[in-house]
């Protein structure tokens, strides 16, 4: 750890618990994938040793996404052959709450007769599972409301995978009413140097050797201007043009986050599909600062960072003055 890391009870949990990527000043794709309980230490704190992380933006998250779901099912989507994969994943994902927050949740299961308890949000809930009927929601929706995380099923045939079903409110610039149906290579199509580095295609020979029970996970990042979750394709025209502005905006170190997914990759025991969970984690410039290491190498990663990556991830415009910013405030 830097010798000039805070005392960690300074920093409030968000920031303690944040998984800063960075393991380098500089930054290149790769298959990034570690174990998926790895406790992960940083100059903050420590993340990772759990799959499905609630934290104090649980209610506020969930929110969010009901919100956008209500604006545009299209966020949410299922082909026919996914119902088993879709109540595999539904039981995967409650089992694991549960097991990780008994204070909170509960899941009793006899047969197909299960019974629901989310003291978060109030809830009890039982349903009969492989019956869509027993959820008001259906189990793809009521998934979406029970973690932070957004998620994608990926169908295993033809030697491929296939994104067939998800919920995903809060994606970093891309869209699953697009993506849905597409094999996992036509997904990243649009992901520079892709080809060249063979990230892709090893990153698929991995995902197809995945062994049920051995989950892993990998972390991916971009920034993004204020706490907006919801950053897709559909909604770019309320948010592109604040890339623009906020380079020269004098709130900037309080209104550009750096953004983090949490990715982690499960093989579903019943079905045989890949569970992708997406959890988003957002830190200010100011807040990540506030962690002199981090400010130091995320200046750094910006700097440094080739072009086209930055182009791709939309930063291009900005990243010069936030690497201005964090170098200026290690300075201070
Ligand atoms: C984007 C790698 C798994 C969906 C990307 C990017 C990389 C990458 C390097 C570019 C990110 C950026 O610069 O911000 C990987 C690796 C994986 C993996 C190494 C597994 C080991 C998955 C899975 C899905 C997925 C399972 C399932 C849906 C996407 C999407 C994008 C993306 C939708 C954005 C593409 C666009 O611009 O439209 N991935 N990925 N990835 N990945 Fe993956």
């Amino acid at each position: 750890m830097s010798i000039d890391a805070p005392s960690h009870l300074d920093l409030p949990e968000h920031v303690r618990r944040f998984p800063f990527p960075f393991p380098h000043d500089r930054y290149m794709y790769s298959v990034n994938v570690e174990p998926g309980r790895n406790p992960s230490q940083t100059a903050a704190g420590r993340w990772g040793e759990r799959i499905l992380e609630v934290d104090g933006f649980y209610l506020q998250d969930l929110e969010a996404r009901a919100a956008v779901l209500d604006r545009d099912p299209s966020r949410a989507a299922q082909m026919s052959h996914m119902r088993p994969g879709v109540w595999g994943a539904l039981h995967l994902v409650l089992t694991e709450l549960a097991a990780t927050y008994p204070e909170w949740m509960a899941y009793e299961r006899h047969g197909d007769r299960c019974r629901w308890t989310n003291r978060l949000q109030q809830l009890q809930t039982d349903f009969i599972v492989g019956a869509d009927y027993s959820l008001p929601e259906g189990p793809l929706r009521f998934l979406s409301t029970q973690v932070q995380d957004d998620f994608a099923l990926l169908n295993l045939r033809e030697g491929a995978l296939w994104l067939d079903a998800g919920v995903v409110t809060f994606a970093a610039d891309w869209s699953m009413g697009f993506d849905v149906g597409l094999p996992f290579s036509e997904i990243h199509g649009p992901v520079p140097r892709a080809a060249d580095l063979g990230v892709i295609d090893r990153a698929e020979q991995f995902l197809l050797n995945l062994q049920p029970g051995d989950p892993y996970r990998r972390t991916n990042w971009t920034m993004t201007v204020d706490r907006r979750m919801d950053t897709s394709t559909e909604s770019y025209p309320e948010w592109a043009q604040d890339r623009s502005l906020v380079a020269t905006d004098p709130a900037l170190p309080d209104r550009l986050h750096l953004r983090v997914e949490v990715q982690h990759l499960i093989k579903v025991p019943t079905t045989g599909d890949l569970l992708f969970l997406v959890r988003t984690h957002l830190l200010s410039l100011r807040e990540l600062a506030a962690v002199p290491a981090w400010g130091r190498r995320l200046a750094e990663v910006l700097r440094t960072l080739p072009e086209d990556l930055a182009d791709y991830k939309g930063i291009a415009r900005y990243r010069d003055a936030a690497a201005r910013w964090l170098q200026e405030a290690d300075a201070a």
